[in-house]
């Protein structure tokens, strides 16, 4: 079984669902509690034991790539001024030279299209694909537990949780056939169904674990829903040839790419900062009176 070692982070998306914040930074870049989203998915993912950061960026992304990169006045300015913490912390921002490396979704075609366009990078092995908007706060992360069920079962395979049956048609949602613990086999799934016409009320969460005949399939996918090439429609096909498992993972995810959901991540990881958590609980609950 060949280990994963690559994940495709799609970051091309424009963040309508929080504008005006992101209207001149990439949502990637939008802080919770004293780090951009973007750096709680990579960290996720080395954590998982991946070592290759696969960014689909698009126009207007190009703040992405400073993020990981030197930034010398400053570094040089919080040297001489012997700000060692700052500095230490600044300089875990950047990865190891060759790590990161991006390609270019050229037109908003879809998150299928956007997964495409790193099939050159990705060559002929498994990878994981990480949706940056939601992020984890449970150690190990979904990505970790992920790779660790499929060195169990092999195959592909997606997170879920259950929702609310009228939210389904926010998401790509799974046909279940059997569950074994943590573990669901499914039949198929379907994007953004309403929820009359939903399969069942398993979500799809962005995490995933995928073989690389998934290009094959995402290269001649049609438009689904919303008009655009889904990357849920190409699992669909995948899964009637190939192990697909779904993976209830442990712990909480926050959807930032939502008003609610990036309030929600800076509240609950801000409570559980080192730093801040203790004058940031007395806050918290001084506004509940
Ligand atoms: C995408 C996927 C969907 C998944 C969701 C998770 O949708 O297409 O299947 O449930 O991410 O965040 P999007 O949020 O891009 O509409």
């Amino acid at each position: 079984m060949k280990p994963i070692r690559k994940v495709v982070i799609p970051v091309a998306g424009l963040g309508t669902r929080v504008l005006p914040a992101t209207k001149s930074i990439p949502k990637e870049l939008l802080p919770v509690v004293d780090r951009p989203l973007i750096d709680y998915v990579v960290d996720e993912a080395r954590d998982a034991g991946i070592e290759n950061f696969i960014l689909v960026t698009g126009r207007g992304k190009g703040a992405i790539e400073d993020y990981f990169d030197h930034a010398y006045e400053l570094e040089a300015t919080l040297k001489e001024k012997s700000k060692t913490k700052i500095l230490a912390d600044v300089e875990k921002t950047i990865p190891t030279a060759g790590a990161v490396s991006y390609t270019r979704q050229q037109a908003p075609l879809g998150l299928g299209h956007a997964v495409w366009c790193a099939r050159e990078l990705i060559g002929d092995e498994p990878f994981a694909v990480s949706l940056p908007d939601e992020i984890v706060s449970h150690r190990p992360g979904f990505l970790r537990q992920m790779v660790d069920a499929y060195e169990k079962v092999g195959g592909n395979l997606v997170a879920v949780e259950e929702v609310p049956q009228e939210d389904t048609s926010k998401y790509g949602v799974i046909a279940p056939k059997s569950r074994d613990g943590n573990l669901i086999e499914m039949t198929g799934m379907v994007e953004k169904p309403a929820p009359a016409d939903a399969p069942s009320n398993f979500r799809i969460i962005g995490r995933y674990v995928l073989q690389p005949d998934i290009f094959k399939l995402l290269e001649n996918q049609g438009k689904g829903a919303g008009g655009e090439i889904q990357l849920t429609d190409s699992m669909n096909s995948l899964n009637e040839q190939q192990a697909f498992h779904a993976c209830i993972c442990e712990g909480g995810i926050y959807d930032c790419g939502s008003k609610l959901g990036w309030l929600q991540a800076n509240v609950a990881l801000g409570l559980k900062n080192k730093e801040l958590s203790g004058d940031f609980s007395d806050y918290i609950r001084s506004q509940m009176k």
